[in-house]
């Protein structure tokens, strides 16, 4: 693995590998010492243009359990306040002999700029472009699905919410598809369904009712507000009215469907408050899987390259 940029191409036997590894390095570090020596000497940087808690807290828990050296770049008090460029902030990070940058950007594709850019030897990891991708959240939602309710292939699973913005969802139809699930459904209403979601492998249904039944797996988005910028869509309350998940809904759905969420959560918007972390909701343990599976990616670029760049 030289970058990690999107799941989308990804081979099906590496997609794998980083699920077993992160299984692996999971029980490595369950104990009292949760620090192995694997990237000890290495240098990653977190650079993050969009606000984030879970992705880039747990990339800092993750490379520091690999016993990496970690930067933390506060990029609104960093010099791109004053017009630095991406490439010349890049650049000037690489000078300190960084060997990995995690990066978030809102502009799809920033991630792939960096790859392209970087020097050789120093690694990308995307952490979320825009509305393109989301890979290693799209790792940990499998590593979580695969967790509970066994290999994706014979499940449903159902991704309701604002899929038009949504890196988050692509993630997972492109892993999901990867890993062979037969039966991936996106549930919205029309306006926050992007165009060409069927060719991704996407059945799209616009009421919860029949987008929900019989599936194994629900996946909650928010809506992304902050990215709507003034087009026609459902106000919060008309939302949650038509596609909130509801103690009554959760009541519908079969006896061993799981509740997921890559976070963060509006409260009363797309789940009600009282069912965020009940006992058929996952949103936790995603955020827990999301250390092991970062370290299992910073460890298949940095670590399997040995002592040499
Ligand atoms: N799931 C996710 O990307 O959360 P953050 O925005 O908090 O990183």
């Amino acid at each position: 693995l030289r970058h990690l940029l999107t799941m989308d191409g990804l081979p099906r036997q590496l997609l794998t590998e980083i699920l077993d590894r992160a299984a692996h390095l999971a029980e490595a570090t369950s104990g009292a010492d949760k620090k192995l020596p694997n990237l000890r000497g290495r240098t990653i940087v977190n650079l993050f243009f969009e606000a984030s808690t879970r992705t880039r807290s747990t990339f800092e828990v993750a490379a520091k359990r690999l016993s990496a050296d970690v930067i933390n770049l506060q990029v609104s008090s960093s010099s791109t306040s004053k017009g630095e460029t991406l490439l010349d902030t890049l650049k000037t990070m690489e000078a300190m002999q960084a060997d990995l940058f995690v990066i978030r950007h809102d502009a799809s594709g920033a991630a792939h700029f960096f790859a392209e850019h970087a020097a050789p030897g120093v690694a990308i990891l995307n952490a979320g472009d825009g509305r393109h991708a989301h890979p290693t959240q799209g790792l940990l939602d499998l590593y979580t699905i695969r967790a509970h309710k066994g290999p994706p292939e014979n499940l449903s699973v159902a991704i309701v919410g604002d899929v038009l913005h949504s890196r988050v969802a692509r993630s997972d139809i492109h892993g999901l598809r990867i890993l062979g699930c037969k039966d991936i459904r996106v549930v919205a209403p029309p306006t926050l369904i992007p165009a060409g979601i069927e060719q991704m492998g996407a059945r799209v249904f616009h009421q919860l009712e029949p987008g929900l039944d019989g599936v194994d797996v629900v996946i909650l988005l928010r809506l992304q507000t902050e990215r709507m910028l003034g087009a026609f869509l459902p106000s919060l309350g008309e939302f949650h009215r038509d596609f909130g998940l509801t103690r009554e809904r959760l009541a519908k759905l079969k006896p061993d469907a799981v509740v997921m969420h890559p976070g963060p959560i509006n409260r009363g918007v797309e789940i009600a408050g009282e069912l965020a972390y009940s006992e058929r909701s996952l949103i936790l343990e995603q955020v827990a899987n999301g250390i092991s599976v970062r370290m299992a990616v910073m460890d298949m670029i940095l670590g399997d390259r040995g002592a040499s760049k």
